[in-house]
């Protein structure tokens, strides 16, 4: 028999519409690791259970540094997630890389300082061991796949692979800054990808992440640089693009059989934590 499958999704602006969302129904929870962003909003899209969480709090109150990136994993997997679909905005360090389009996530740069990158702190209610992720695949490459599939089928330029080097902001980066990212091979910039991700491979769930970009940085000669202003604007005119993208791959992820990739993930996360001899 397949495994059953549980899609969180994390971003979600326009996704949370209860004509979209069927039987939806609200969840306060708490975790070992503290409150989550929000309430987990949960229900289904086209018949696919679906748990969802606005990563900033629904009133967009939270910023990058202080989210509870830790609680956030733990309340989706202890609800049942197999896979979190997330959508981040992002900046553009590449040409060809426009605002609008969209980047189907597959390495990372680390630049955050002040965040917890694993459930397995040593703490009163943190898990036994101590666990070092392998990171060579940050996500999940089954589910990219099928994203990169959805996007063709929608017929939207999607750019099939994309370095994010997470920033820990909440200020944008100098034109040094964003330069020297160019030179390391980044591709866009945010400031919500790690450690976002790399829970949830401690987690052991399916994670993929659209990113959209809304702006340029400010490594360019010529042109706007980023600002809230830009940011916020072209997010908006590309919301129903990220929603669409997620309303057609859901269903597609539902028809897949996800026993062995389950496995794969649950046993890279297992395997990677050292315990003390007993
Ligand atoms: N989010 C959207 N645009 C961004 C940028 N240029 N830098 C960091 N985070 C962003």
């Amino acid at each position: 028999m397949s495994h059953k499958i549980k899609i969180g999704i994390i971003g979600g602006s326009g996704v949370d519409n209860p004509d979209l969302f069927q039987d939806r129904q609200e969840k306060f929870v708490e975790t070992p690791y503290g409150k989550p962003s929000d309430a987990l909003i949960l229900g289904k899209i086209s018949d696919v259970e679906c748990v969802l969480l606005a990563r900033h709090g629904r009133g967009h109150s939270i910023m990058p540094t202080n989210i509870n990136y830790r609680a956030n994993i733990h309340a989706l997997k202890a609800e049942g997630c197999t896979h979190l679909l997330v959508t981040t905005a992002c900046g553009s360090l590449r040409e060809e890389i426009k605002p609008g389009d969209v980047v189907i996530l597959d390495q990372f740069i680390d630049r955050t300082t002040k965040r917890q990158q694993t459930f397995y702190d040593g703490s009163y209610s943190s898990p036994r061991g101590v666990c070092h992720i392998p990171m060579h695949t940050p996500f999940c490459e089954h589910t990219r796949q099928v994203y990169i599939e959805a996007c063709k089928e929608l017929g939207i330029t999607a750019h099939s692979s994309g370095t994010m080097v997470t920033i820990e902001g909440p200020r944008f980066s100098t034109v040094a800054e964003s330069r020297m990212f160019r030179s390391w091979g980044a591709d866009v910039i945010n400031m919500t990808t790690v450690p976002e991700v790399v829970l949830a491979k401690e987690a052991g769930l399916c994670y993929a992440s659209v990113a959209m970009a809304t702006d340029y940085d400010c490594w360019k000669e010529s042109g706007e640089t980023v600002s809230v202003e830009a940011v916020l604007k072209t997010f908006k005119d590309n919301a129903e693009k990220a929603k669409n993208i997620l309303f057609k791959v859901i269903p597609m992820i539902a028809q897949k059989d996800w026993t062995e990739v389950i496995q794969a993930h649950q046993d890279t996360a297992r395997e990677s934590v050292m315990l003390p001899p007993p």
